[in-house]
Formats: C-alpha cells, structure tokens, sequence
C-alpha cells in the first residue's frame, strides 16, 4: 500500500475548547474541556504560515467556541492574507453579532453553524442553553446580511431525527447554502449517551426519505445526508486516512492526525517544540498508522483496504480496546458483534442523555 507523505490539505485550530453549550451528542474525548488554552497568537501564526508552506489550503477555525478566543479576527486576517479558503465551525454563540462584519472584513469565506432543531424546547433539549436557537437565528441572519456563505450543520440523535423535514426548511429560510444533517457518530460524550441517543434503523430510513424528496424539490440549497456507523457494514474512510490530509491544533498546541486522537495511547507532538513539516512527516505518532504494515490480517489481506484504511483508530480502540484492530463497524471484524450489541441495548433503552459539564467553561449570561 502506498506510504508516500503528502502534504496536509485540510488544517483545523481548534481555538479554545471552552464552549457556551453543553451538547449530549458532542463527540470529543470526555476531558475535552480541560485543555489550557495556552497557544499565543503568534504561535497561531506561525502555524498558519508553515502549514501553507507545506501546501494547505483548506482552513477549518473551530473549538470548543472559536468565538470565544479574544485573537480570532488577527488570526482570520492572517489566514486571509495567505489565501487559505477560512470556514469558521460554530455554535453561533458567546460573542457580540458586530463580530461577524468583523469577520468578513478580516477575509472569512464561509460560517459553518451548529443548528440542532427549529423548535425551541428541542433546542434547549439537546444543547441544555435556553438562548441557542435564538442566538443561532440571530447569528445566521448576520451572516447573510454580510455576504457569508452559510452552511448549516446539524447533528441528528433519536431527540431530533423526526424533525428532518422541518430542519431543512428552516436551513433553506434562513438563506443557508448548504445544510448537513449529519447523524451523530458516537465519540467521546456521544458514546457515553449512546443508550439515549442512537435512534432506530427505521427513524433513520425516514429521516432519509424527507431528505431525499426535499432534495428533489429544493435544488438552491444542497443538502448532505451523513449516514451513522452503526447501521453500516463497512467502515467510513476516516479522516482520508490517518496522517494523508488532515491536521488539527489543539488549543494547547498538540498536533494530532484527528479531533479525538488524543484519545489513543499515543505520544503526540506540539507545535511548540516542533515545526509543523516535523510534525507531519517525521513524528512516530503521524506516521503510526500510515500504510498497512500496522494492520492485523483481517484488514491487511483486505481488497477494501484502500478505500478504508481500516476504517476508524479512535472508534477501534473505543469499542475494542486495541487500536490495531479493524474498525468493529466493519462486519469483517472479529469484533462486529461489539457494534450489534451496542444497537441492541440502545434500543431497548429508556436511558436520559447527560449533558456535557462544563469544566473550564465560561459562564454565560441568560
Ligand atoms: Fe480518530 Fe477516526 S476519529 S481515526
């Protein structure tokens, strides 16, 4: 299998990992919100100007809340000036709206906006925030009264799957160019409330449908419909490929190959000890997984090996405890019957979702 290093294309910060909301279905590692937020602005810099060196030229600004960095419209500008392509993935809230023509004004392309539902009490269900669909309304509307692309992100668990249709007619009011609904893979909180989350292959089947006849009729507004891992029998091509595309920045500087790799018994490197060509090409953690030398048999003899590396490390370790392993989703795997067992119990289930504390989180006014 081919082992040759490419550049990274796809580069995300995530600014601080403090967040105004409290998701149940949020999938980062259950300590997410201890991460100091301890990388200067310059430090913010000098990834950006290594990272396009490199070759990168997609820019992801995330968190936790990217709002809530005080440095986020310097660190905008900088990107812009080094015509990276800017997407701003956001909840919409913890800063004042004059923030977004700021924003545009700095260079950012496009607003990727958590919405969980149209309906307030869903809202305020799954996000444990009395002001976010309000807030996120607001948010939205500034966006296109400043010319920002809008792409509409919104996660489906069993609170909000029969919902769908008037999600996507509520994106499509809102002037949102794309819209994503995007059935939750179960990480990190996520699989903690998996029994309370995950909703049936039947709702699931439906709620593709809706997407399907609106997608018929609606051809202004794109709409995306993320399938979940656990109806599958294969597993999705994670991150492209571990270390092939994908490169995150933690709030702390760690340097990691996905959102939750951090959740791997791996060492990884910070950008603030090495430069990012070091870190993508020579740390033992982003060449770990590259090629199949690290594979077990089952996905080393495998036709499909490279369509899907394997699948997914972090749902590997997760479900199996053994990052080696082929992703259990794949009905392939000796471990599959993790996954079935794991549906089954949900579905029987009358557990409530717990919502995401927040540890290190700012208060937020009502
Ligand atoms: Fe980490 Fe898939 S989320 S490899």
């Amino acid at each position: 299998m081919e082992t040759k290093i490419k550049p990274p294309l796809w580069l995300l910060l995530e600014l601080t990992h403090k967040c105004p909301l409290e998701c149940t279905y949020c999938y980062n590692q259950l300590d997410f919100a201890k991460t100091q937020d301890s990388m200067k602005k310059e430090d913010w810099f000098r990834v950006l100007q290594e990272a396009r060196n490199m070759g990168a030229v997609q820019l992801g600004i995330s968190g936790g809340e990217p709002l809530l960095n005080k440095d986020l419209l310097e660190i905008v500008k900088k990107a812009s000036d080094l015509k990276f392509y800017t997407n701003l993935i956001t909840s919409g809230l913890g800063r004042d709206l004059s923030i977004v023509k700021k924003l545009k004004e700095a260079g950012l392309k496009t607003v990727q906006l958590a919405i969980q539902s149209a309906n307030e009490k869903t809202s305020m269900l799954i996000t444990n925030n009395k002001n976010a669909l309000k807030d996120k309304i607001a948010f939205a509307k500034e966006c296109k009264k400043n010319g920002l692309q809008l792409i509409v992100n919104s996660c489906i668990t069993r609170q909000n799957i029969a919902e769908v249709g008037e999600i996507i007619e509520f994106a499509e009011s809102l002037g949102a160019n794309y819209l994503e609904i995007a059935n939750i893979q179960y990480y990190g909180w996520a699989l903690k409330n998996i029994n309370a989350l995950l909703p049936t292959e039947e709702q699931l089947k439906k709620a593709k449908e809706v997407t399907d006849y609106y997608r018929e009729k609606r051809k202004d507004m794109k709409v995306f419909f993320v399938v979940p891992d656990y109806y599958a029998t294969r597993p999705k091509a994670c991150m492209n490929g571990w270390g092939s595309t994908f490169l995150t920045i933690n709030p702390d500087g760690v340097a990691l190959p996905c959102n939750t790799a951090n959740t791997l018994p791996l060492k990884f490197p910070n950008v603030k000890e090495y430069s990012i060509k070091e870190v993508w090409e020579e740390s033992e953690a982003f060449n770990y997984y590259r090629g199949d030398k690290w594979m077990k048999s089952t996905c080393r003899t495998c036709p499909e090996k490279e369509k899907d590396f394997g699948g997914c490390r972090c749902q590997a370790f997760a479900l199996t405890g053994d990052m080696h392993e082929a992703d259990p989703v794949c009905d392939k795997s000796i471990y599959h019957n993790k996954v079935l067992q794991k549906v089954e119990e949900a579905l029987v289930s009358s557990e409530k979702p717990i919502y995401r504390n927040r540890i290190n989180s700012i208060k937020f006014s009502s």
